[in-house]
């Protein structure tokens, strides 16, 4: 696969969001960014807090679980945890939830400000290990400026 320029991609989000805060917007358009420009994806999206769990938010790709219930699955497993979880294959987590078969592996990069977790940016690969050291760097910094741009 071809090496991803993610601080490239960094500055082109730091520009797409540069004149809006608002939570929506900015994160309908970062995720539709990364889905677009990331190799090897096949969803990209938040999942937000809820009183039971996490509840689908924004994203690029097929239509998703719309609920994650607490304790349940890698997103809720990263938001707990408030730290980065990388899947490299799906079917060997036993905390898996499926919302697309083709998902062989994942990132999940919690949303943190000010050491609160408000919400995870979630990543799915139809490729086994798609998620390397350099991805999860680049990805974090992505998900950085995201989080500077907008009013959480
Ligand atoms: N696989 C996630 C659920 C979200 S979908 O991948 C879009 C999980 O286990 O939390």
């Amino acid at each position: 696969m071809q090496a991803v320029d993610y601080e490239l991609l960094e500055r082109q989000v730091r520009g797409l969001l540069e004149d809006e805060r608002d939570f929506i917007a900015n994160a309908a358009n970062f995720a539709a960014f990364v889905y677009a420009e990331l190799p090897a994806i096949n969803w990209a999206g938040f999942y937000l807090p809820a009183p039971d769990g996490l509840v689908l938010g924004p994203f690029g790709g097929k239509p998703a679980c719309s609920r994650l219930p607490k304790g349940q699955g890698i997103c809720n497993r990263a938001f707990d945890e408030k730290r980065t979880v990388v899947v490299d294959d799906v079917s060997q987590a036993a905390d898996h939830i499926y919302c697309d078969s083709a998902s062989k592996s994942e990132i999940v990069v919690p949303l943190m400000v000010n050491g609160e977790a408000h919400g995870v940016f979630d990543l799915d690969s139809p490729e086994l290990a798609r998620f390397r050291a350099e991805d999860q760097a680049g990805i974090e910094g992505l998900v950085a400026a995201f989080l500077e741009a907008t009013s959480i």
